[in-house]
């Protein structure tokens, strides 16, 4: 049976039962991805604090923060989505989508899953929605970026039919450890230090 894109697209909240059982009750688990809403802000940037820890993915860990949840709530609600699942947060996926020239690209910028319930499909899930919406959007190609190190999704994406794998080199400098910048660090310390003992002027 021939099956309307659009149908699908257009049905904000799509619940499914994932195959899996859940091993604690023997039932199955119902997963339902929708748009994330104001409430999921907090949950969302929590549970990423506990997946992108600086041990283990360093550069994920320092550019996760609240304002990067906020910021793509706000900029682009339609690409946040929450996996909700028996009431609790199951993960989230926040992306974009970036129009050059005459072509789009769908732009996955975060991806996680609760530990409580990964390998389950759930980003599985997540990201299918995420790809139909943007192909609503023009998106024809895909975008996704993590660290090397990171074994677990780059399988996820293999998996999921993403490749062509490129590698990007992020280069790091202790500013106080540096001979000129080091200086001008000081150089503000000093001044901060100068107005804060600074007594205020009774006169203008
Ligand atoms: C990557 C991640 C999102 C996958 O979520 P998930 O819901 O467990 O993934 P799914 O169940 O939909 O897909 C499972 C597939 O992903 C890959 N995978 C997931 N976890 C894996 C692991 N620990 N080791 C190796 N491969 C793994 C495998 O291909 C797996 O298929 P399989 O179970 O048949 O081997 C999840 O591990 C996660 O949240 N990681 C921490 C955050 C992160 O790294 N995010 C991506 C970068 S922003």
């Amino acid at each position: 049976m021939a099956i309307d894109p659009k149908t699908i697209l257009e049905i904000p909240t799509e619940t499914t039962e994932l195959d899996n059982l859940d091993i604690v009750s023997g039932k199955s688990l119902e997963v339902a991805i929708r748009e994330m809403a104001i409430d999921d802000i907090a949950p969302v940037y929590h549970l990423g604090e506990n997946l992108f820890t600086s041990e283990l993915y360093p550069y994920l860990y320092r550019t996760w923060d609240e304002w990067e949840v906020i910021g793509l709530y706000n900029t682009d609600p339609e690409y946040c989505l929450v996996a909700e699942i028996d009431g609790q947060l199951g993960g989230f996926v926040l992306g974009t989508v970036i129009t050059k020239s005459s072509w789009t690209y769908g732009y996955i910028l975060w991806l996680g899953v609760s530990p409580d319930f990964q390998r389950l499909g759930v980003a599985d899930k997540l990201v299918d929605k995420i790809v139909e919406r943007m192909i609503e959007e023009g998106a024809r190609s895909m975008l996704v970026d993590t660290d090397p190190t990171n074994t677990a999704a780059i399988n996820f994406f293999t998996r999921k039919g993403f490749g062509n794998a490129r590698k990007h080199i992020f280069l790091s400098m202790n500013l106080t450890e540096h001979e000129y910048f080091g200086k001008l660090i000081a150089y503000e310390r000093d001044k901060a230090e100068r107005s804060r003992h600074r007594r205020p002027s009774r006169f203008p």
